[in-house]
């Protein structure tokens, strides 16, 4: 099939490489010169496991262009530009609707049977209310007839975007008409590997059901780090026991059930503000989605308090993982840049190294936080280490660069990586979720 796909950013990049692997003829558009130059190079536009293999095993198929009058030649067009939160954390079309202005009167005129697909997240509402009518006047031509219009969007984690396009749990159609939600369909079958279900629906219903489920996960999270704060408070309690018997209920699952950290990226924390935003504005109930946003902010604080806890003397903290997940070197929301920023803030001597991300969080953060060339580096700086981010890398740490340092140095292991048994000579071990007795004894007085 030929299917273009406008933006090709970190899920269009992967997707236009994902369907050309397929078989489609596929045509990249966007306004980003570079990143199209990138792809008719055969070189990945982003970065991303595994895409670089693609692109250069389906060069071919694949080619891209900031011209979208190419795109109308799409029997598919999909739509993966950015809809940024606005002040109050809503999305905006902005992006969408700019790029239909591009796209729109080059449709003009066309009897062949075409579907525009939107992937970008969006407010619930937003295509019927917005997007179709623009596409019907800049395209002069009616949804419905030889024109289809369908949402659906990609469920994917960062670092791990083609996997998860190959093998998702659901392929979510909203669709204008069911002539359009079988074309999608029928690309999506020839994509996946899993066989996965397929739901159309009302294009309203797969808006609701895209950010509910992120902020359903998100609802987990939170739950997951309330639950760790119970623990640290409670003698005797361990989050991970609960979490890990709590998750054997078939009812819960155990999936992003780990008392931890705050969630990040550039999905989550904004997914979970537009579900409140949207419950707000209709006069439904924001409360559940407002306490999950509540709980996440408040970890940063949490961990900030327990890195001062731990503190006996020095004044120096490494932070070890500053992109809000392995495998990706975004750091939007990153619990790793959040916590360094606290830490500076309150006038600590804060090092932060991770494998791919310091220039990037460095440009976040105040410019006394020091940005290590290594982990090694990292260590010898500080006297409390916290493990932000569980790079595999981290699981095993430089010992020869504590040569010179006799006192044992207290690591945070948050996301429990490091080999205790390795480790205890070297290092006091924190692990979050247990209780922490300096700390309740600092706030109780006890
Ligand atoms: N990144 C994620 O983890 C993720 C996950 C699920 C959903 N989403 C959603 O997918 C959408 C895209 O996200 P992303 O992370 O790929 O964004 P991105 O910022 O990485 O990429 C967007 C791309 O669109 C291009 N672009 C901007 N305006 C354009 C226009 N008018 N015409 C053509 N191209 C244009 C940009 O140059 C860029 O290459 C967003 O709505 C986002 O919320 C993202």
């Amino acid at each position: 099939m030929r299917i273009a796909v406008v933006g090709l950013g970190k899920l269009g990049g992967p997707l236009a490489a994902v369907l050309a692997s397929k078989g489609n003829e596929v045509l990249g558009v966007d306004v980003n010169s570079e990143v199209v130059r990138l792809v008719n190079e055969g070189r990945a536009p982003v970065t991303e496991p595994g895409l670089q293999e693609l692109v250069t095993a389906s060069r071919e198929r694949l080619s891209a262009t900031t011209d979208f009058a190419a795109a109308a030649d799409g029997e598919v067009i999909i739509f993966l530009v950015p809809t940024p939160s606005d002040e109050r954390g809503a999305f905006t079309n902005a992006y969408i609707l700019a790029a239909l202005e591009g796209l729109g009167p080059a449709l003009q005129g066309r009897d062949d049977y075409q579907v525009v697909v939107i992937g970008s997240t969006v407010m619930p509402g937003s295509c019927d209310s917005e997007i179709r009518p623009a596409l019907e006047r800049l395209s002069g031509r009616q949804v419905g007839d030889s024109l289809g219009l369908c949402y659906s969007p990609e469920f994917i984690a960062l670092g791990n975007v083609i996997q998860d396009m190959l093998n998702p749990d659901m392929v979510l159609i909203g669709e204008s008409d069911p002539r359009a939600g079988a074309v999608i369909e029928r690309i999506y079958s020839g994509v996946c590997e899993n066989d996965p279900p397929f739901r159309h629906m009302a294009i309203v219903n797969a808006e609701l059901t895209k950010i509910a489920v992120n902020t359903y996960v998100t609802m987990k999270i939170s739950y997951a780090n309330a639950l760790a704060d119970i623990c640290e408070r409670l003698p005797g309690a361990d989050v991970d026991s609960v979490t890990d018997a709590l998750g054997l209920d078939s009812r819960i699952g155990r999936k992003y059930l780990r008392g931890a950290l705050a969630y990040g990226g550039p999905c989550f924390p904004r997914d979970n503000k537009a579900f409140a935003v949207l419950a707000r504005d209709i006069g439904a109930d924001p409360a559940l989605a407002e306490a999950t946003d509540g709980i996440n902010v408040a970890q940063s604080e949490r961990l900030a308090r327990i890195v001062g806890s731990r503190l006996r003397g020095g004044n120096a903290v490494g932070v070890l993982g500053l992109s809000y997940k392995p495998d990706t070197g975004v750091v939007e929301e990153s619990p790793g840049v959040a916590l360094a920023g606290l830490l500076a803030r309150d006038g600590y001597d804060v090092s932060v190294y991770d494998p791919v991300a310091v220039d990037a969080a460095l440009r976040r953060l105040p410019e006394e936080v020091h940005g290590c060339a290594s982990a090694a580096e990292l260590l010898e700086r500080s006297d409390v280490i916290v493990i932000t981010t569980p790079w595999p890398e981290f699981a095993d740490l430089p010992l020869g660069s504590l040569n010179g340092r006799a006192e044992r140095r207290v690591v945070i292991d948050c996301w429990g990586i490091l080999p205790e048994d390795r480790y205890r000579e070297e290092f006091e071990i924190v692990r979050l979720g247990r209780p922490l007795e300096d700390r309740v004894q600092a706030e109780t007085g006890a």
